[in-house]
């Protein structure tokens, strides 16, 4: 029987970029992706798997304040770059306004689909698409799971743009 030839491993890329104000310096497959390496390597799983191909919206987070779907993003590309997850939120045992926000109008949805609905009203808020509900319904679209607060999640992102 033929001797199968042994795989070369594959190639590695350093990257430096920070998570929560915490400074991640690492060598990583160039395959790994954002998501994979929070939950995987870090410890960080407030941020969930979904559908794991960018159309769930449930890997939801922010990069520079932008949102994006992790599963999308290698963290080859993060050189730089400033990360933040649903756990990066809170400060000093104070909730964000958003979380605050999201328990004040009873907008949770299940474990799984939270951390990125808050996640994206933070963007949905801070890039400005919140003048009127039609406009925070269309720009939280990409977290498609409603099983039963999308009214509920409508207020909470209104309420916290405006205060
Ligand atoms: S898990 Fe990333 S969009 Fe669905
Ligand atoms: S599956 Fe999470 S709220 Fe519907």
């Amino acid at each position: 029987m033929a001797v199968q030839p042994t795989p070369d491993p594959p190639p590695t890329v350093r990257t430096r970029f920070t998570v929560n104000g915490v400074e991640i310096d690492r060598e990583s497959d160039c395959r790994t992706t954002l998501l994979d390496l929070l939950r995987e390597q870090l410890d960080l799983t407030g941020t969930k798997k979904g559908c794991n191909r960018g159309e769930c919206g449930t890997c939801t987070l922010l990069v520079d304040e932008r949102r994006v779907n992790s599963c999308m993003i290698l963290v080859a590309s993060l050189h730089e770059r400033r990360v933040t997850t649903i756990e990066g939120l809170a400060r000093d045992e104070r909730l964000h306004p958003v979380q605050q926000s999201f328990i004040d109008h009873d907008a949770f949805q299940c474990g799984f689909c939270t951390p990125g609905q808050i996640m994206s009203a933070v963007g949905c808020i801070s890039e400005g698409h919140t003048r009127d509900d039609d406009e925070i319904r269309e720009w939280m679209s990409g977290n498609i799971c409603r099983c039963s607060a999308y009214p509920q999640i409508t207020a909470a992102v209104r309420a916290a743009s405006v205060g």
